[in-house]
């Protein structure tokens, strides 16, 4: 079957495993080689072989894994950068203006916010926050004319809301603003935005994407071939691409990336379910319990509900210190998405640039990436942190 016939027809895993890539013509490579090089012999002045002339503009092994990411969100166009943010900061120079207006979730990651209030500000690009999973609040954020984009993350990070696709591309679309969506939690295994009328697919591919903490990358997914191509110039104009030996981690990773994703789910759910019994925690917040306030959407717009989960315990801050502390499965770390376990303290850690703005998050909030180790371990673990 050839690479378009795998985009368009297949199922996630196969696509997972063989769209972006056919088998070398040469050797018969069944994995996309490392191209360690930066320039590439041309037969004769601008005789290129392949479209390949300078590895910032272009690179196979990126190829490959751009092909990849584009067949797995159901996209036409994939781009790999060095890291998450540098994918947001090209997208954000490549479709606004000094003097246009930005829509972000109110619990938006630490390093978007920052990225907006401290780079992008400065250059004159406003932004407004808005809780995701209010549609009207975002609306009421919108200044038709002047916003650009609506950025949405959903689930959140680290709160867990979650966001309508479907309504506020509608609300994106009215004002003549694009829906960008930050899939990096869901992953495109549980989510995809742009068959729900998104416009652009964001990734930190550092995360489940890659999926083993081996490797920091980024990624935009698009449909729209116009946006596509002013994409092209500026991550070859702006240069933050992810080079070859990055792509080809992130790469194999995202060939399992499905069978990870169950497994990450189905030990989240039994998490979810040991720490909604357990006495010091006051509050859980995972999008699959019936009673989360966005469980009937994220029913609605994701095939399961994903690894990560937060909580809040009774003996505030302290005690949140503490568990994170305590913990030896989870290991104590930012990040997310690997097949090890992670626990932090959002408050002192990942949302610490948010203190004291409208992003703060609880004091006594704890956030586990749930990875996939057996699952009674994990429940032994945080048994033992919880005291
Ligand atoms: C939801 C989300 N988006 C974007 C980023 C930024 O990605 P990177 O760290 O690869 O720059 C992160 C990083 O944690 C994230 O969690």
């Amino acid at each position: 079957m050839s690479e378009q016939q795998h985009r368009h027809k297949s199922g996630f895993e196969t696509r997972a495993i063989h769209a972006g890539y056919e088998p070398d013509p040469t050797t018969g490579a069944v994995i996309p080689p490392i191209y360690a090089t930066s320039t590439y012999k041309q037969d004769g002045v601008g005789g290129l072989r392949g479209g390949y002339e300078y590895s910032r503009s272009a690179n196979p092994t990126r190829t490959a894994l751009e092909g990849a990411l584009a067949a797995l969100e159901e996209g036409e166009r994939g781009f790999a950068f060095a890291s998450g943010l540098a994918a947001e900061d090209t997208l954000v120079r490549t479709t606004c203006r000094p003097g246009d207006h930005v829509v972000l979730p109110d619990d938006a990651y630490g390093g978007t916010f920052r990225l907006f209030a401290k780079v992008e500000e400065p250059w004159g690009i406003e932004h407004t926050a808005a809780p995701v999973d209010d549609v009207d609040a975002v609306r009421a954020a919108v200044r038709p004319g002047q916003t650009k984009l609506v950025w949405l993350e959903t689930p959140t990070n680290p709160l867990l809301n979650i966001g309508d696709i479907e309504a506020l591309a509608s609300v994106a679309h009215d004002a003549g603003a694009l829906l960008v969506v930050d899939n990096t939690f869901a992953s495109p295994y549980l989510q995809q935005p742009l068959t729900l009328g998104a416009d652009v697919i964001v990734h930190s591919t550092t995360k489940y994407a890659g999926g083993h903490s081996d490797v920091v990358g980024g990624a935009l997914v698009v449909r729209d071939l116009e946006l596509a191509d002013r994409l092209t110039f500026h991550q070859n104009a702006i240069g933050a691409v992810a080079g070859p030996f990055d792509c080809f981690l992130t790469h194999r990773g995202l060939k399992t990336l499905g069978v990870r994703m169950d497994r990450h789910c189905d030990n989240a759910e039994r998490v979810v379910e040991f720490l909604s019994s357990h006495p010091a925690v006051t509050k859980v917040f995972y999008p699959g319990i019936e009673n989360h306030p966005g469980h009937a959407v994220a029913a609605k717009q994701m095939h399961r509900f994903g690894g990560m989960v937060s909580f809040r315990v009774s003996g505030g801050e302290e005690q949140a210190l503490q568990v994170c502390d305590r913990a030896e499965v989870f290991t104590l770390g930012e990040s997310l998405g690997g097949v090890e376990s992670l626990i932090e303290h959002p408050g002192r850690m990942t949302h610490a640039s948010v203190a004291g703005t409208d992003f703060e998050v609880p004091a006594d909030l704890v956030r586990l990436s749930v990875g996939i180790e057996t699952a009674d371990d994990l429940l032994a673990d945080l048994d033992r942190a919880l005291g």
